[in-house]
């Protein structure tokens, strides 16, 4: 019997195997390399080719994962030690990967997610984003990969106009080239940008996706992201602490929407087109975010607070609203988003009770 990641993690992708069905035939025998795979997305698509071979996909799709563990988890893929069909190499993807085998997808989400973790590390993050891609697309050109994803991100929006709420791919941004928050915004665009070039010039068959605020089981609880450092306080028995007045919103998007999303884009051929990926369900403040938190969790005596952030750049050039257009995704695309976020709370709260995630 297999070891598995955790029992959420484990139905999660089950929902995805579902979902996607016979799409990941298309992995049969083929090598996919991940960066950013020890993280809280990208490990989601180990998992999920993980299962899919002991499935019996036949024969099995190999999977290189690429991480130098700058802010991803070293036991994340624990479960999975003694797999031969999963080699793990611990690199920064700003070097280029020498590998003895070929590839066939490459899923590019190596990155410095975290906006209080970006501004901690503003040099790693924008070479991350800007090096690391070109050296991917290098990759992807040497291969002549079937298909290269890159997790590009809804930032790259800055504070968009209220008029483009929600906000379509044609938008072009809001963003400050100088804050505290461009080392990632602008690196992000940047390698957008790199993305089309290398589209452009070499006929690379790369796809961009843009994910808007996506939680759920895995992301590290001291990421410093919303909702880890809610549920952190949850499982701390400690006051619910918003550092804002709690009235910027936020579309949230469950792991498994957004997973789903992501694969069909890779296996799909709409190369060198950007794709919004996110829950368009209910724009939530972080106030009500704090508040579905507090009912899910229960206990009457959790208070949320406002506090003021001792980081003076805290809430500087923070988004006021985001929300995604999702048209495109979905006429492109067999895609809904499935799971409510009061459904996907539960479930990211379920996975830290379980014990299964880091840092508790
Ligand atoms: N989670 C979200 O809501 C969200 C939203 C927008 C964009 N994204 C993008 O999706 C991707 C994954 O995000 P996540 O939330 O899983 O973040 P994460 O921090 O959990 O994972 C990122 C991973 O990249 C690794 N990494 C960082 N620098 C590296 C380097 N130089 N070489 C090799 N590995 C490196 C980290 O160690 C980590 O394991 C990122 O590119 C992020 O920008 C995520």
């Amino acid at each position: 019997m297999a070891r598995r990641a955790s029992t959420i993690i484990s139905q999660d992708i089950e929902h995805i195997i579902q979902d996607l069905r016979d799409h990941f035939q298309a992995l049969r025998g083929t090598t996919l390399l991940v960066t950013g795979a020890n993280g809280f997305l990208c490990s989601y698509f180990v998992d999920t080719v993980a299962v899919l071979n002991e499935k019996g996909l036949n024969p099995p799709c190999q999977v290189i994962v690429v991480d130098n563990l700058q802010t991803g988890f070293s036991e994340r893929f624990k479960h999975l030690e003694g797999r031969k069909e999963i080699c793990f190499i611990q690199q920064d993807v700003t070097f280029p990967v020498n590998l003895d085998q070929r590839v066939d997808w490459i899923i590019h989400g190596a990155s410095i997610a975290s906006p209080t973790l970006y501004r901690q590390y503003p040099l790693q993050t924008i070479d991350v984003n800007v090096i690391g891609t070109r050296q991917m697309l290098e990759l992807a050109r040497q291969n002549r990969v079937r298909s290269m994803l890159y997790l590009s991100t809804s930032e790259i929006y800055g504070d968009p106009d209220p008029v483009f709420i929600p906000t379509p791919e044609e938008y072009r941004g809001n963003v400050s080239c100088t804050g505290p928050r461009a080392c990632y915004d602008e690196s992000k665009r940047l390698a957008e940008t790199l993305c089309m070039t290398y589209y452009r010039l070499f006929k690379i068959p790369v796809k961009i996706v843009r994910p808007f605020n996506v939680y759920g089981p895995g992301l590290r609880l001291d990421d410093g992201r919303i909702i880890p450092d809610l549920m952190k306080s949850v499982l701390h028995r400690q006051p619910l602490v918003l550092y804002s007045n709690g009235r910027a919103t936020r579309a949230f998007c469950y792991i498994t929407d957004a997973v789903c999303a992501m694969w069909y884009v890779l296996l799909s051929d709409t190369n060198g087109e950007v794709f919004n990926v996110g829950n368009d369900e209910k724009e939530v403040s972080i106030r009500e975010l704090a508040e579905s938190v507090r009912q899910i969790a229960g206990p009457p005596w959790l208070e949320i607070e406002h506090r003021v952030s001792e980081d003076v750049d805290y809430l500087k050039d923070n988004p006021q609203r985001r929300c995604p257009d999702l048209t495109k995704l979905r006429r492109w695309f067999p895609w809904q988003p499935k799971v409510s976020l009061v459904e996907g709370l539960k479930r990211t709260l379920c996975s830290y009770l379980e014990g299964s995630v880091i840092n508790l």
